[in-house]
Order: C-alpha cells, then sequence, then structure tokens
C-alpha cells in the first residue's frame, strides 16, 4: 500500500466536496454514493467487459478521454501512458495501480465519451467532465475530484469584462463543453469548435472575441499565447466539478474509483498533480 506521493510547492487544484453547483447556475447534487464494497471476484476474465472489471485479476482498465484539454489531457511525444499526459492521465494510472490494473487510454472526440462508456468500448471517462443533471441521466459519477469554472478568454485590448458584454459580440465555445451549455443559457448566439485550440486561434486572428471555456485550460491557453487574458464572472459562471464517469449501474468500479480517488484526495496526490501540470504548461 505505497502510494508515490510527490512533494509541490503549490496545491492549485481547490477541491471541495460541499454543496455542487454546475455551470450557469443549474444545480446537481454530488454522485458520491458511499454503498457498500461489492466483493465478488473469481473467475477467470481475460477481457474486461463492461460492468465486469475484477480489479483482482489484474487487466486493464480503460479509461475513455479527449486530449484536447491541457493541463488535464494532451497528446505528447511519450507521456505517462503511451502519447498521453496530464492531471487526468495520472490519476487514472494511480487508480488502476490502487485496483492492481494497468490503465489504458482511449482517445476520441468529447461528445463521444458517454456513448463509448454505454456501449462497453471503455470503462471509465475521465477527461475534465463537469458533473451535470443532463451527464448523471446517462452515466454515473464518481466523487468529484477537481473544482473548476468557465472563464472568458479575450485579446488583452477586449472591452468584455463581465459574461454580460459578450451580448453582441462573437462567441467561440468547444462542442459539448459546458461552456456552449453556458453561453446558450445565456441566450447568445456562438460558433462552436471541436478543439479548445482551433477556438483559440480564432481568437488570436480576431475572427473572434471571447472564447469561454474550464478555468486551468484558459490558463493554459493564455500562457501559450500572446496577447491574451482572462475575464472572470462568478455571477454568471458558477463552480463545476470534475468526476470520473462510469457506465449506468457499474457500482462495482464505481465504488473502486470513489475509494482511490479518496485516496488520493487525502494524500495530497491530486492537489499535487494539479500543482505540477500547472506549472509544467504555465509560461509564467
Ligand atoms: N469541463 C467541461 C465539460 O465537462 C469541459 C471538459 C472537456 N474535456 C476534454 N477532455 N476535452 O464539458
Amino acid at each position: 500500500m505505497k502510494k508515490g506521493t510527490k512533494s509541490a510547492a503549490l496545491a492549485l487544484a481547490a477541491v471541495m466536496m460541499t454543496a455542487v453547483l454546475t455551470a450557469c447556475g443549474s444545480k446537481a447534487d454530488t454522485a458520491g454514493s458511499n454503498t457498500v464494497t461489492d466483493t465478488t471476484v473469481g473467475g477467470s476474465q481475460a477481457e474486461n467487459t463492461d460492468a465486469d472489471v475484477t480489479p483482482e485479476n489484474g487487466g486493464t482498465l480503460t479509461f475513455g478521454t479527449n486530449a484536447e484539454f491541457p493541463p488535464f489531457e494532451f497528446v505528447v511525444a511519450s507521456g505517462v501512458i503511451d502519447q498521453y499526459d496530464g492531471i487526468d492521465i495520472a490519476i487514472a494510472k494511480k487508480i488502476a495501480e490502487k485496483n492492481g490494473m494497468t490503465a489504458a487510454i482511449e482517445n476520441m472526440e468529447f461528445p463521444s465519451l458517454l456513448v463509448a462508456l454505454e456501449n462497453g468500448q471503455i470503462d471509465a471517462a475521465i477527461a475534465g467532465m463537469t458533473i451535470t443533471d443532463e451527464r448523471k441521466e446517462e452515466a454515473d459519477f464518481s466523487i468529484p475530484y477537481y473544482t473548476a469554472t468557465q472563464v472568458m478568454i479575450v485579446k488583452e485590448d477586449s472591452d468584455i469584462a463581465s459574461a454580460t458584454d459578450m451580448a453582441d459580440k462573437k462567441i467561440c465555445v468547444i462542442e459539448g463543453y459546458t461552456g456552449e451549455v453556458c453561453v446558450k443559457d445565456l441566450g447568445y448566439q456562438y460558433v462552436a469548435f471541436k478543439k479548445g485550440t482551433d477556438a483559440i486561434m480564432e481568437l488570436v486572428n480576431g475572427k473572434c472575441d471571447v472564447v469561454v471555456i474550464d478555468s486551468a485550460t484558459a490558463q493554459k491557453y493564455v500562457g501559450d499565447n500572446e496577447g491574451l487574458k482572462i475575464v472572470e464572472d462568478a455571477s454568471a459562471f458558477e463552480s463545476e466539478e470534475y468526476a470520473i464517469a462510469v457506465k449506468k449501474g457499474n457500482t462495482e468500479l464505481l465504488d473502486k474509483i470513489n475509494k482511490s480517488i479518496e485516496e488520493l484526495l487525502d494524500d495530497g496526490t491530486v492537489a499535487d498533480l494539479g500543482a505540477m501540470y500547472t506549472e509544467a504548461v504555465s509560461v509564467e
């Protein structure tokens, strides 16, 4: 039961397990169900079929992600798991390890993740995914491991100072992200891109005025591109909580994931990873 705890200077991963408010004020309650651990183990499974992951047998725990969301998941030449790296990838690896398994990553489009869970292509989705009421109808969520909020990325000389200032501006969002939901809820027109980097290019090239996206990812983009800044508006964008999704009803796996997350939160691993990857990807 060793833990590879790393010491880090900053603890940026502010994790709050209290009341959950998802983007744009729609309320959702935390998924954390502390049910009794299912101890049905045994048999010999060569494959991990959905809802039948038996950690004690070893094997692979397949996580789906969308590796377009630094610092949580991004593609590198060689990372923590294959060419994937980031806070979530490191968490996935640790969860698998804690349960005697090896983590595998399947990279796909963000809106495909819950479908992939449903059809058994992946065991769990870890993708900086915000718990929302809509998504809770499609999948079960772990306890949260990270708290974020939507922010606006604008050019340094922009006059946008609050969400309502976006009303007559060209707004860019990422398809299927909670940022899109927020802008839609505000009643504004927008253009949706498949990748955060595409939306940022549009902003840098002056073809859009503002990109609405999650805070830590926004910081990464602002660090990587000259002339951009972040504008926050807590009255328009409320806090969101990231959690791991599993197929509905897969309580066996969910319990294991919850237990692992709890340990990773308690021993400071998640905070350390947050600090480590935020420093690693930031310019200043
Ligand atoms: N937190 C936002 C959401 O749940 C954005 C997540 C995007 N994640 C990704 N891996 N591309 O919609």
